[in-house]
């Protein structure tokens, strides 16, 4: 007799399931997308010992009928397609059949389930997948699942599974992904009888936001919206500062479904370059609609993975949508003392937010600040002036006249002082749809400021609209110089100073290679260097953007770090450029005079993204008057 045999039907529906059903929370996964695909508008999870003693799932979607009850129970049993072909245009989250057949499995489980129009329902329980009894009930609209005694009959992973604390961990985070994608639907979590998480339904993705993550973030997030050639994108960016260590506040939804998908992940963090700190991953909640038969969602038995067609199209127009919003707002960071003391009294907490506390903060946000509304006078200074007139970066950037306009009329009207931030961001979101000229422009990003002084010779200070803002020297001029130099570079056009007298450099062995190797990319650098002897160079031009260090100290730098980048020209580059302009910028103990602070914020205003140094240190914080106030117990 041969020695291979088929496999009992209950070892195969084991093996089966064990493809679905890894841990508590890819039942929750399971259970919530089947209660998004009935309909329903209020979700209730509620487990006991993180999912693995009980499970349960409760919804007022459509319901099931008897028949289709004992159905949904089959192994590759659906009602969401019927032929391979309809695998192309799934609409629905689940698709495969297979989610309540693999979880019945490895559990007890029983589904009560009742229609809108039936006078009564249905209730059915199995264990390990065996129906061990079936009766009607009387019952809500809706199904109710409830999953007990995990993994009983498969203890191997039993084992597997981690502590209540770390499984828990995972079912909230399921939970935060559809609630994020789902607002209408309103989520609840209990937990050994606790309440975890109430997001009741709303209308916007933002107040999901603040009902899940806080009215800080929700605040700090900036809406995308963008619609080219069938690509849709929507949802929301957190401004730079709010980057965090981790990437778990990283989600991307491609019809609805919460994917991983490293491409479209990295065109978002590239959107972020020269904004964010090494190490630091930006927050974003973006939703993708995409043509669905552009898209293969079956690659993966939990669905969490998605194929895009035009991958690389879909990369480059998220990349544009991000990028735009970035360049379009105002991203300066505020003080907050009062939200930073709560954050730090919530992250002694689970990461679980309060819905309370979050409303309380959002209340007090939009109190306004309407006293406190800086005055155009003489003295406002951010009246960008002509930089020609201003001093010695002579040959570039004159202020087009239609900018200093455009500023002066800014400067003539305050922000609506009572409008809380998220607000005046819609507002600014919606002006900007409706004129979209003044959109391309890269200028006026910054409020109208009046300049106090400098501080510790290291922080101009300016009063603006409801506060104070403080503006790092040294970060100003590298953010100006590093974008100077780098539209000249990448134009391949960088202006060059030609040294009346060469500077002579003796150079090691090594750093002799190294320069004929690199010739090429030192000339688009603005290094032009003839060999004088044997170990000798003439460095006959330097870039003009870096003209204040001494030459010989630029090459140098430059030198090293092309030894240090071997690898990636492309960084190499980056590096240089940035080192470059850390070099030539106002140090922290220069000291500065106003005229020079003018200057320097006039060239600041000039920039793209005016906001944080090229490695993502911020240039210019707001402390609200509201926060002094506090201090002061005026509130
Ligand atoms: N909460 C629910 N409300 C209404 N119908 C449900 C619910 N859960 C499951 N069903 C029905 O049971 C079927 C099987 O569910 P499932 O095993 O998850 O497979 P799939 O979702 O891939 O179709 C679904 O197609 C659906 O018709
Ligand atoms: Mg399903």
């Amino acid at each position: 007799m041969g020695k291979i045999q088929l496999l009992p039907e209950e070892v195969i529906n084991k093996i089966a399931a064990g493809e679905v059903v890894e841990r508590p929370a890819s039942i929750v996964k399971e259970l919530i997308e089947n209660s998004l695909d009935a309909g329903a508008t209020e979700i209730i999870v509620e487990l006991e010992k993180a999912g693995k003693a009980l499970l349960r799932v409760t919804d007022n979607g459509e319901g099931m009928d008897k028949e289709d009850a004992h159905k949904a129970l089959e192994r590759h049993a659906t009602s969401k397609i019927r032929s391979a072909d309809d695998l192309f245009s799934i609409h629905t989250l689940g698709f495969r059949g297979e989610a309540l057949a693999s979880i019945a499995a490895v559990s007890q489980l029983s589904l009560t389930t009742q229609q809108e129009d039936k006078i009564e329902g249905y209730c059915i329980a199995a264990i390990g997948g065996q129906i061990v009894s079936k009766d009607s009930v009387a019952a809500e609209q809706g199904t109710i699942i409830e999953v007990k005694d995990l993994f009983f009959n498969t203890p191997a992973r039993k084992k597997f599974l981690k502590s209540d604390a770390i499984e828990l961990r995972h079912c909230v985070d399921v939970i935060l992904r559809y609630a994020l994608s789902n607002p209408l639907t309103g989520f609840r979590l209990r937990h050994d009888g606790e309440e975890l998480l109430h997001a009741p339904s709303v209308g916007e993705v933002r107040e999901r936001i603040a009902s899940l993550f806080g009215a800080e973030l929700a605040r700090d997030c900036l809406p995308v919206v963008s619609e080219e050639a069938g690509i849709c994108i929507k949802g929301y960016i957190a401004k730079p500062q709010q980057a965090r260590k981790d990437k778990s506040k990283q989600m991307l939804f491609v019809n609805k479904r919460w994917v991983r998908n490293e491409y479209v992940t990295k065109a978002v963090a590239d959107a972020y370059h020269s904004l964010l700190p090494v190490h630091q991953h930006p927050v974003f909640f973006l939703a993708l609609e995409l043509d669905p038969q552009a898209i293969d969602v079956n690659i993966h038995p939990q669905k969490t993975e998605v194929k895009i067609e035009q991958a690389e199209q879909v990369c480059q127009a998220v990349h544009r949508a991000v990028r735009d919003t970035l360049e379009k707002h105002n991203l300066i960071p505020t003080v907050d003392i009062a939200s930073e003391e709560l954050a730090f009294s919530a992250r002694k907490n689970i990461e679980i937010v309060h819905q309370k506390e979050a409303h309380h903060q959002k209340q007090r946000k939009v109190t306004g600040v309407a006293k406190y509304v800086l005055e155009p006078t003489q003295q406002t200074v951010l009246q960008v002036k002509d930089a020609r007139r201003a001093g010695s970066y002579g040959e570039e950037a004159a202020v087009p006249e239609k900018n200093k306009e455009e500023l002066k009329l800014r400067l003539s009207l305050p922000v609506t002082p009572a409008e809380s931030d998220a607000a005046a961001e819609e507002k600014k979101q919606n002006e900007m749809r409706q004129e979209p000229e003044k959109r391309s422009s890269p200028h006026g990003k910054l409020p109208p400021l009046k300049l106090l002084g400098q501080a510790h010779k290291t922080f101009f200070v300016a009063e603006t609209h409801g506060g104070i803002v403080f503006i790092d020297q040294h970060v100003v001029q590298e953010r100006v110089l590093y974008e100077r130099f780098m539209e000249q570079f990448m134009n391949k056009a960088v202006a060059v100073q030609r040294l009346l007298q060469g500077e002579v450099l003796d150079v090691s062995p090594a750093e002799s290679l190294l320069m004929q190797e690199k010739q090429e990319e030192l000339e688009q650098l603005g290094f032009a260097l003839e060999p004088f002897g044997k170990r000798s160079y003439v460095l006959k031009t330097i870039p003009t953007v870096f003209g204040k260090v001494q030459p010989k100290e630029l090459l140098h730098d430059v030198l090293a770090t092309l030894e240090e980048q071997q690898n990636s020209l492309e960084q190499a580059q980056e590096v240089i450029i940035t080192r470059m302009a850390c070099r030539a910028s106002v140090k922290a103990g220069d000291e500065v005079s106003i005229p020079q602070m003018e200057k320097l914020l006039a060239e600041l205003e000039q920039c793209v993204l005016p906001y944080t140094c090229p490695h993502g240190r911020a240039i210019i914080i707001k402390l609200p008057v509201e926060e002094l106030e506090k201090k002061f117990k005026r509130r």
